[in-house]
């Protein structure tokens, strides 16, 4: 029977990517998004995949949201939290209204996304959580005390899921990106992207696709018995 899929920030970048890949593994598919309607409706366009708009870092809007998937879809069997905002710095420039942004989209936004999804997993035994952390979340990187504490706060959220749905059938993994051909990257500063590049011993920046096989290994009924774990996939710049 196929499975039904959400993907959060699922219409573009990496969730985009995902999206497509787990479409192609035979799930029934809905992506988020937070507000640029004419990407989505290009991606809906494209992919067939239907795309639904909330805000994750609002519980309501996200538990809402997710009742109409589950009304239009199906019981969700696969959630990917993967919708995220960086909001760079310096610390020492850093305000607290980046920091609470970033807190609220990224880390918060987790929560808000598998917390309304989670009782119905549990009663139905079985789920596949799956966490898009990042590099940074690993090793910290410069002007982003704000978006490595969420990235590092998604690997604690893993290992306690991990745990806690583990009886249910549940597992909870997180995928680490290295740096990815997405907007998000090609929004650094280009000397600041080509010194970071040259850093990742695989010479080149990582596609999106490349993550979104890491998703579909995780997501497959055939992989009950990882959980709690972290995939790294960043070209070899960072070992854990
Ligand atoms: N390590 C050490 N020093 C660094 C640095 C780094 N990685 N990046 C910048 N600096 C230094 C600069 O050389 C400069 O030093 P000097 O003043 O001595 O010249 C100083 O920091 C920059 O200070 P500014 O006050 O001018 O900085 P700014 O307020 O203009 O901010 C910035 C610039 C936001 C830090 C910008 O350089 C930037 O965006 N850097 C990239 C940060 C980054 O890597 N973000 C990752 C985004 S991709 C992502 O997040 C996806 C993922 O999961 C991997």
């Amino acid at each position: 029977m196929a499975r039904t899929a959400l993907v959060t920030g699922g219409s573009r970048g990496i969730g985009a990517a995902i999206s497509k890949q787990l479409k192609a593994d035979g799930c029934n598919v809905a992506a988020t998004y937070a507000g640029n309607d004419e990407a989505a409706k290009a991606f809906t366009d494209e992919t067939g995949i239907k795309t639904y708009k909330w805000d994750v870092a609002d519980y309501q809007q996200s538990a809402d949201g997710i009742a109409q998937v589950e009304k239009d879809l199906g019981p969700i069997d696969i959630v990917v939290a993967n919708a995220g905002i960086t909001r760079d710095a310096p610390f020492h420039k850093m305000t607290p209204e980046q920091w609470h942004q970033v807190i609220d989209t990224n880390l918060t936004g987790v929560f808000n996304t598998i917390h309304p999804i989670w009782p119905g997993m549990r009663e139905r035994k079985f789920g596949r959580v799956i966490v898009i952390s990042s590099i940074n979340g690993q090793k910290g990187q410069f002007a982003q005390v704000n978006y490595a504490a969420t990235k590092a706060g998604d690997l604690g959220i893993v290992k306690s899921l991990a745990q806690e749905g583990a009886r249910a059938g549940i597992t909870a993994n997180a995928v680490c990106p290295g740096y990815i051909a997405t907007e998000m990257v090609m929004a650094v500063p280009e000397k600041v992207r080509e010194a970071i590049i040259g850093q990742i011993p695989t010479g080149r920046l990582g596609e999106p696709e490349e993550i979104a096989r890491c998703v579909s290994f995780l997501a497959a009924d055939g992989s009950g018995f990882i959980n709690g774990s972290t995939i790294s996939a960043n070209g070899g710049q960072f070992f854990v």
